[in-house]
């Protein structure tokens, strides 16, 4: 069984963490090719000015390829696609680069980063979403907290981050009728819920509470950027029972710029056109079927 890149965190963690690989060199000119013109100028990544445009538009329909049973992809209750967090890398990176995601279930990110060329480490609490992510790739998965990353001396500086950190207790709840996708997971005998550890961000009860544990853990991940990184958080808004709207995406995107590590930049806008429609609050009241998540952009911001 193939476990080298499953690092087990631990107080003196001394793992070195090698790179796959590195930057290449840049051309000291333009260069005009069928994908557009590539300035020497750009400094964020290897996109020409055609593809720069592609990506940067607010929002986007993302239809996911099918998830293959045989390598376990079907069973994190929240994993989202490799190709779309593959444009995020590509377009916030070159090369080389290195990339974190703090929250990485079954590693969709690092098998990302590895498909456009990047290194990526990710961290994982639950032992059974890192022993399946570390599979599926040849990148990092640390075991442990997030919240420890600031442990870790050897980590190198990272150039991008990009997660879908819990959204609060979302799993946990019951949200609403007999089409839910959760209710479907469960009755197939699925995980409905990442685990039951104590420190998971999903089992935190308190709103304010796991907001501020999610914002101390962000203010960790900044001091383990570059300057001027960006730090891409993809989040939704919550609807509890009776109604009780938890617009979680925009209070986070709030308090991070409060909190002043990340400077907040824009949003993207994901949506999702091939989810199963449930019927919530027919015949009578308004409760919408959320197919979109925020892609928050924040960026570090260089202390002066
Ligand atoms: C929304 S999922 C991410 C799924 C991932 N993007 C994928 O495609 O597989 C969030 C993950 O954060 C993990 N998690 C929760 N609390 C954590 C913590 N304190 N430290 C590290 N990971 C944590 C959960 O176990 C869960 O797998």
């Amino acid at each position: 069984m193939k476990s080298n890149n499953l690092i087990r965190w631990k107080q003196n963690l001394d793992f070195k963490f090698p790179p796959f690989y590195q930057q290449p060199a840049e051309p000291d000119s333009v260069i005009v090719s069928e994908r557009g013109t590539y300035h020497p100028r750009n400094t964020l990544n290897h996109l020409t000015g055609k593809e720069w445009i592609h990506f940067s538009r607010s929002w986007f329909i993302h239809k996911p390829k099918p998830r293959d049973k045989k390598k376990g992809e079907d069973l994190h209750p929240a994993k989202y696609p490799e190709d779309l967090i593959a444009r995020f890398i590509k377009f916030f990176t070159k090369k080389g680069a290195w990339v974190l995601d703090p929250f990485c279930g079954t590693a969709s990110t690092l098998v990302a980063a590895q498909s456009v060329e990047r290194n990526a480490i990710g961290f994982e609490l639950s032992e059974k979403w890192a022993e399946i992510g570390a599979k599926r790739t040849n990148q990092y998965v640390i075991l442990g907290d997030v919240h420890c990353i600031d442990t870790i001396s050897t980590l190198p500086k990272f150039d991008f981050c990009i997660s879908s950190p819990p959204y609060w207790d979302m799993l946990d709840h019951s949200r609403g009728g007999s089409d839910s996708t959760q209710k479907d997971r469960i009755a197939k005998g699925y995980d409905a819920t990442f685990s039951t550890l104590e420190k998971d961000l999903g089992n935190i009860e308190d709103y304010n509470e796991f907001l501020d544990t999610l914002l101390d853990i962000y203010s960790k991940i900044a001091e383990a950027m570059k300057d001027n990184g960006y730090c891409v958080v993809i989040m939704q808004n919550t609807l509890k029972e009776k109604q009780q709207f938890y617009p979680l995406a925009w209070e986070f995107a709030l308090k991070m710029r409060e909190q002043g590590s990340f400077s907040l930049r824009q949003e993207m806008i994901w949506c999702q056109s091939d989810k199963k429609l449930g019927i919530w609050g027919y015949p009578n009241t308004y409760i919408s079927n959320v197919h979109h998540h925020y892609c928050l952009v924040f960026q570090k911001t260089k202390l002066m």
